[in-house]
This record gives C-alpha cells, structure tokens and sequence, in this order.
C-alpha cells in the first residue's frame, strides 16, 4: 500500500498576521478575515452547520453531484489529478473518484498536519492511489510545488467557498487557479441568488449554531492574538444585502465595550459592528461570465430543480 505524502508550505508570518488583524479592528467600520473562524472548535460548528435544515448550500450540492456526476465526468476522465482546494476531511472528493477515474488525489489545505488522519483512511481504502496533502493558504497564493506531478489538473473547488471572496478577489482566484490548472479543468459549487427569507434563515437558523460559530471567531483571537473580547458583549447578526448580492454576517456591540490587545485597544460603542463575512450570491450567467473572464472555456453548469445552488465545469 502506499502511503500519503504530506507537506507543509511557509505561511503568512506572524507578525504579519497581528498586523492584518489588528489593521482591521481599526478600520470603521472595523473588519476581521472570515479565515478565523476555523479553529478546531470552529471547524466542527461549521460542520454542524451543515447539516441544519435551514442551511441548502451542503446538501443542495451533494444532491446536484450524485444526480449529474456522470454527465460531468464524461468530458473529464480519467483524471490525472484531482487537487481538493480546502479538502478538509476529503469526503467531497472521494465520493467522485469512482466516477472521475482518478489517479492522484492532491488534498490542499491549510495545514497538512490537519490532513493527516483523513488522507490516511482514505489511502486504505485506494491503496493504490498516489495521495498528496499541502498546507498552504491558497487563499494568498496558489503556486503549487512540484510534488504535486507532471499532466492536466483538475481542480475542485466546493462548498461555495468562492462567495467568501468580492467579486474582484474571486476573479483574481480563479485567474491563479486557470494558471494552475494548465490543459486541465475545475469544478466548482456556487451558491446562487434567491429569495431573501431563506437566505437570511441559512445564516441566522433558529438553533443558533451560526450565531455560535460567528461568536466562537472571537474566542479564537483572544488565543491567537491575545485580545480580550468578552464574548457574551457580542450578538451574532447576519442580512442580506441585495445591492452587493452577498449574505453580511456581523457581531455588534450589545453594551459600550473596549477590546485591549498587547499594545493597543478599540473601543466599540453599543450597537457597533465587527464584519465577520461576506457570503455573495451569484446569477449563473454572471459567474459563467467570471469564469470566461478567467480564461476558462466551455463553461457548463448544472443545478437543482429550485435553482439555489450551481456546480461548473470549464477547461483551462
Ligand atoms: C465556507 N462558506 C462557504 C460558508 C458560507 O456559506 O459562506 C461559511 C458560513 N458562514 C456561515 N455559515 C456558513
């Protein structure tokens, strides 16, 4: 049986990382990376998230790829690498592997020790398969090392995780990932526009899992940069915003707060706003357009019979 190989690329250097974060406390409105969100406790809420009704996105896109993974396999197989943009415990990507025929899996990440345990029951089960795993913050850079072999790439990019990005930002992503997947393709879920109550009850659902998952953002930066929020001074408040297209998830201020750090502080007046995330939501024809702006081709898309959610194909 082989075995996976893992590698770790230099990220963001911490001084780096306080300077960015603290930049955006001071912002007005004051602003923190989504990224953040995801430390291991915040990683298992965005999994429990998942999986309540009120959020479509997940299981709208599963739904899509078991019903059409054969008519977007057939253009595709077999693929000679499969690289997993933000894999995470893999699953999406295993589940095609029978039908894109694929011969080397690359699990990107951002941190390859994260990867281990899944890239390893997932090679007991394709003993034969090469398996790759990368940490590296492909949301700053995607030039991906040599390891990752020679011939066409397809790249995966699910979950919608590009509505993370502006507009602007997710043209320049796609850019690298067209650069990165030369004579290859992508397939990649995109959550679409639709009416704003389920929008809204997607992220603000009535368990309060995404107003813990919002919150739990500032429990991570009290470990990571040594703040000192009180969490229970922070409310959870997620909107559409139609003119921009995008869900707005905030927490504001319940009461006068100021947040201190090692050689600095903030101060909040009640009813003032952190922005957590952005999550836009795309027309279909407009991320065709995005994509073709990218430099892909033969864009095709499918989707579900409501039409909230969208897996592309397109070739580099
Ligand atoms: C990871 N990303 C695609 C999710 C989204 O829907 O924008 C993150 C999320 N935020 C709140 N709920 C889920």
């Amino acid at each position: 049986m082989k075995a996976p190989r893992l590698l770790q690329l230099a990220g963001e250097d911490p001084a780096a990382t306080r300077a960015a974060i603290f930049a955006g406390f001071s912002a007005a409105p004051a602003v923190v990376s989504p990224k953040y969100f995801y430390d291991a406790l915040g990683s298992r809420l965005f999994s429990a998230i998942t999986e309540l009704p009120e959020y479509y996105p997940t299981r709208t896109e599963a739904r899509i790829f078991s019903c059409f993974i054969g008519e977007m396999a057939a253009e595709l197989v077999p693929v000679t690498t499969l690289v997993d943009l933000g894999a995470g415990n893999c699953e999406k990507a295993a589940s095609l592997f029978a039908a894109l025929q694929v011969q080397r899996y690359v699990a990107v990440d951002i941190s390859a020790s994260y990867l281990r345990d899944s890239l390893e029951s997932l090679q007991r089960k394709h003993p034969a398969m090469d398996m790759l795993g990368i940490g590296l913050d492909f949301s700053r850079t995607l030039t991906l090392p040599a390891e990752v072999g020679e011939g066409p790439r397809t790249m995966f990019y699910p979950g919608s995780s590009i509505g993370n990005f502006t507009p602007a930002e997710a043209l320049a992503f796609l850019q690298q990932v067209h650069l990165a997947s030369a004579g290859g393709a992508l397939l990649i879920g995109v959550d679409l526009v639709k009416p704003t109550d389920i929008l809204e009850r997607a992220y603000d659902d009535p368990l309060g899992v995404t107003a813990a998952f919002n919150r739990n953002l500032l429990r991570h930066l009290n470990a990571l940069v040594g703040t000192d929020f009180a969490i229970d001074d922070w409310r959870h408040v997620a909107f559409f915003n139609a003119r921009e297209s995008r869900i707005e998830m905030h927490l504001e201020a319940v009461k006068a707060t100021v947040v201190h750090w090692a050689d600095g502080e903030r101060a909040f007046v009640a009813g003032e706003r952190l922005h957590t995330e952005n999550s836009y939501k795309w027309r279909s024809e407009d991320f065709a357009d995005l994509l073709q702006a990218a430099g892909f081709r033969r864009v095709a898309s499918w989707t579900d019979e409501n039409g909230w959610f969208a897996v592309f194909r397109a070739f580099s």
